[in-house]
């Protein structure tokens, strides 16, 4: 265990029932002031994650350890941890002075300290003005900032957010994207984070573990998993993408040639030691690619037809057809848009670095 890790997840294991396990022998390593986030598909058990770590379940297998202490028995008073729940549990006879001020009082902290504190987190959240309402009198989204600023101001070493942003419109969706940034990085509080919101994953997060089944696929910072995605799931559920399938058909000395599944088409990726035969998926963001009329020197390519294209404020999207069907996404920068129509017989293309190869 490297000196400063804070939380560990050591082979968790967590099965409800005799159901099949929730969690297969999860481990995982979260750094001091770190922001990760568990991104993953509904059901693959980011919720349950965050609950072992918390302490409102217990792993039917496996070790949990925070601050050097192994906390797997201990429950969740005992640990140094604070949760914002998916679906914000405010106390509902309380307004929402008092429910910020919970954790406080409990804690016999001075009256006027609370009160400049929950104004402060009042402040945070956007909602000064509101702290005699009755949570039955707030939106969703005023409900769910009421509850991050319950969690944040007890000042927790690790703070658990379990979809936090879910109810809030796009634009006070961003705005507290970086507040709590922020706030992460000025109190330097461990966050876990916890959405299936790939695009809040990627802009809010340090480190990020992509889920899917109750396993870890992978883990790694924004730009690794997106440059680099290890497997096909991460390629396609971290931004849109092609995902193209082949086989080696031919062998060069730098690059081999792989037969597209059901297609004609031909593309080439970087031999790699590579056998005939060996499948591969191939992921190539639609950013990546160009249309064009004729080839240029090293371009990777298909032959395509248009069969739409469609405006969308600052991209242009393509979708282009292969022979055998397959469709290509393809996405200009308005201002470098090309000037196809529909049913323009063209080449998608793009340069061999951006062919993300995948060994099947
Ligand atoms: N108390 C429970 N008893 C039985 N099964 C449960 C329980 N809690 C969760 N599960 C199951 O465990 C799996 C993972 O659930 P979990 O809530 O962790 O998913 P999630 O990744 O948070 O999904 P979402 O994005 O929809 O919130 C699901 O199949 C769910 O039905
Ligand atoms: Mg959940």
């Amino acid at each position: 265990m490297t000196e400063d890790v804070f939380v560990q997840l050591v082979n968790v294991s967590k099965s409800f029932d005799r159901e099949e396990a929730v969690l297969k022998n999860l481990n995982l390593e979260i750094r001091k002031g770190q922001f990760l986030t568990l991104l993953g598909p509904s059901g693959c058990g980011k919720t349950t994650t965050l609950r072992l770590i918390a302490g409102f379940e217990t792993p039917n297998s496996g070790d949990i350890i925070i601050d050097k202490e192994n906390v797997t028995q201990k429950s969740p008073h005992q640990r140094c941890v604070n949760t914002v729940f998916q679906n914000y549990a405010l106390f509902p006879h309380m307004n929402v002075f008092d429910n910020i001020a919970f954790g406080l009082k409990m804690k016999k902290v001075a009256k006027k300290e609370i009160e400049n504190r929950v104004f402060e987190m009042l402040k945070m959240v956007q909602l000064e003005g509101y702290e005699g309402r009755m949570p039955s009198q707030l939106s969703g989204g005023q409900m769910q900032r009421v509850a991050i600023a319950r969690a944040v101001i007890n000042n927790p070493k690790v703070l658990l957010l379990d979809e936090p942003l879910g109810a809030l419109d796009l634009k006070l969706r961003k705005q507290m994207q970086l507040e709590l940034k922020h706030l992460q990085r000025k109190l330097g509080i461990t966050f876990i984070f916890v959405t299936h919101d790939q695009e809040e994953a990627l802009t809010m997060s340090d480190s990020i573990v992509v889920m899917n089944n109750g396993v870890v696929e992978q883990i790694g910072t924004p730009e690794e998993l997106y440059e680099k995605p290890r497997t096909k799931f991460v390629a396609d559920f971290l931004g849109e993408t092609n995902i193209l399938e082949g086989e080696v058909v031919k062998i060069k000395d730098t690059e081999v040639l792989l037969n597209l599944e059901q297609e004609e088409d031909i593309i080439r990726i970087p031999n790699m030691n590579y056998g005939f035969g060996d499948r591969f998926t191939v992921s190539v963001r639609p950013e990546r690619i160009k249309i064009k009329a004729e080839l240029e020197e090293g371009d990777v390519w298909l032959q395509c037809r248009i069969k739409e294209r469609i405006y969308s404020g600052f991209v242009i999207k393509t979708i282009a057809v292969t022979k055998k069907g397959k469709e290509i996404i393809i996405n200009e920068p308005i201002e470098q848009k090309s000037n196809f129509g529909r049913n323009d017989d063209v080449f998608v293309t793009w340069k061999p670095q951006h062919s993300i190869v995948i060994k099947a």
